[in-house]
């Protein structure tokens, strides 16, 4: 019976071929002939479907040039400045007052924090500390964990600062640029010019909270970064109001974050960058035909990171620094963000000086040649799927500025605009992967969709009517 309705299927099916296999007349050998050849069409129709499901999940994107770039503008790339002195004198005074801290134990603690505020991988061996230092921490009960709250407490934000020539701004000419205070691996810094959200700003990373309202930075005329074009001779800005003795800086993509490990410049004037930027930017039907494996890059909101609620490559960078100072040191530095389920713990001042100075350059390189404890660190960081690559043609100091301006800072200028642009393109999509696996069925079983539904129908209803009795 259930043979009896196979043949039946086989001779009624739209595939070529099936017929051959069971019509009675023919010899033997003619019907063993027709069923190799629908072996071997069925074995190859295989072969050639597998390999267009491949193609769509690993090679379905590529990145093309575009050269049209009279149509386009390009950001201009944005400037993070870290000033050299952190603390704010007057924040550090009336603490000390609510907290009972006078005389030299004010001074070595003044010395301590304002040192931790300024740490980094390249100077954790500079942190001072002795006796009195830790009758301070233990008067103020103070956990490492608080110390970058602290660091936070006792600075000022340039950016609220109420006369104008003072206040920490981004601007050129007329024209206001977004500049906001973020939490650096080199603790709080300003950036200036930059497409990324507020999420990336030191409040977010160290409360969870969104940035306070800054009356300076809301008027709906302020541009979130600056952009330029082919028509555009010269487009700059410039980010000033530190009155530090000096100020580290770092200039990068708009759609990024800086990165501690290279490109800082040391200004005690201000600096000024001559720069140019190649971006990379995606089709709009990226996002929603492909997933983060097929286009094998990630949008900011696509974030699968542990201590950031956002993506970007060198934050990913930032968060394997993170695991692999956790794997050596046993505990994570301050200037973290550490507000998942699980805290990592974080080092006291001791354990920075005693512990990280040893791996500097293995945490800044996140690999050593001469690190012989392990193999290399895994860190995989996919690409951003928009992003620049920032080349710096020239660096100058600005010499006199401060007196000029009352302040010091960067300018950042861009004199010449590429004349093409990478592009993430779908070039295989859904609807090419359809056309692909019909067109593979058709040309070498005669398939069609249409016979795939009378195969759904012929072994579900008319195998039902059949085992009930009525045949057609
Ligand atoms: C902050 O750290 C840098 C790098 O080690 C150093 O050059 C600078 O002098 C420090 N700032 C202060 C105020 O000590
Ligand atoms: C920082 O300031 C906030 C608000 O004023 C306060 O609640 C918090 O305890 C302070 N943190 C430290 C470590 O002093
Ligand atoms: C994020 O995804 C990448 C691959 O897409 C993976 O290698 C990495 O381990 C993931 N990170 C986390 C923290 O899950």
């Amino acid at each position: 019976m259930c043979t009896k309705f196979i043949i039946l299927y086989f001779n009624n099916c739209c595939i070529h071929g099936f017929n051959y296999v069971v019509k009675q007349k023919l010899m033997f050998f003619e019907r063993v002939l027709w069923f190799s050849l629908v072996a071997v069409s069925i074995y190859f129709c295989f072969i050639v479907c597998f390999s267009s499901v491949d193609r769509y999940l690993t090679k379905s994107t590529h990145i093309g040039v575009e050269k049209n770039y009279l149509f386009w503008n390009t950001a201009v790339p944005s400037l993070t400045v870290c000033p050299s002195d952190r603390l704010d004198i007057t924040l550090f005074d009336d603490y000390c007052r609510q907290k009972d801290i006078e005389g030299s134990e004010k001074e070595a603690f003044w010395d301590f924090i304002e040192n931790l505020a300024n740490s980094t991988y390249m100077n954790f061996q500079n942190i001072p500390g002795d006796d009195e230092v830790d009758k301070v921490i233990k008067k103020l009960g103070l956990k490492p964990k608080h110390y970058m709250e602290l660091i936070y407490n006792l600075t000022f934000d340039g950016t609220f600062e109420a006369s104008e020539r003072l206040r920490i701004r981004c601007y050129d000419g007329p024209t206001k640029i977004q500049v906001r205070q973020v939490l650096t691996e080199w603790g709080l810094c300003y950036l200036g010019s930059s497409d990324l959200g507020q999420e990336y700003s030191s409040r977010y990373l160290i409360f969870g909270e969104y940035p306070k309202y800054n009356k300076y930075q809301q008027s709906p005329e302020i541009l979130k970064y600056m952009v330029g074009g082919f028509f555009d001779d010269n487009v700059q800005y410039t980010l000033l109001g530190f009155t530090s003795s000096a100020v580290f800086s770092f200039v990068h993509s708009a759609f990024d974050v800086m990165k501690v490990d290279t490109g800082s410049e040391y200004a005690k004037e201000g600096i000024f960058y001559d720069v140019f930027s190649e971006e990379i930017i995606s089709e709009e039907n990226l996002k929603t035909e492909t997933t983060i494996a097929m286009r094998k890059c990630r949008f900011h909101h696509e974030s699968n990171l542990t201590h950031f609620p956002f993506y970007t490559k060198n934050i990913c960078l930032q968060e394997c620094r993170i695991n692999l100072a956790y794997e050596r040191c046993k505990c994570i530095p301050h200037f973290y963000p550490n507000l998942i389920a699980k805290p990592k713990p974080v080092c006291d001042y001791k354990t920075l000086r005693s512990c990280f100075p040893r791996y500097s350059n293995l945490f800044l390189k996140l690999y050593d040649k001469d690190d012989q404890l392990k193999k290399p660190f895994p860190c995989y960081c996919e690409q951003n799927c928009y992003d620049a690559s920032v080349t710096t043609k020239a660096t100058n100091s600005l010499s006199g500025s401060k007196n000029l301006l009352g302040s010091i800072g960067g300018h950042v200028q861009v004199k010449s605009w590429p004349q093409r642009r990478l592009k993430r393109q779908v070039i295989f999509s859904m609807t090419d992967l359809l056309v692909s696996i019909g067109g593979t069925a058709g040309f070498f079983l005669g398939f069609s969709f249409l016979g795939l539904v009378e195969f759904v129908y012929f072994f579900t209803l008319r195998l039902f009517w059949q085992i009930l009795g009525y045949t057609i």
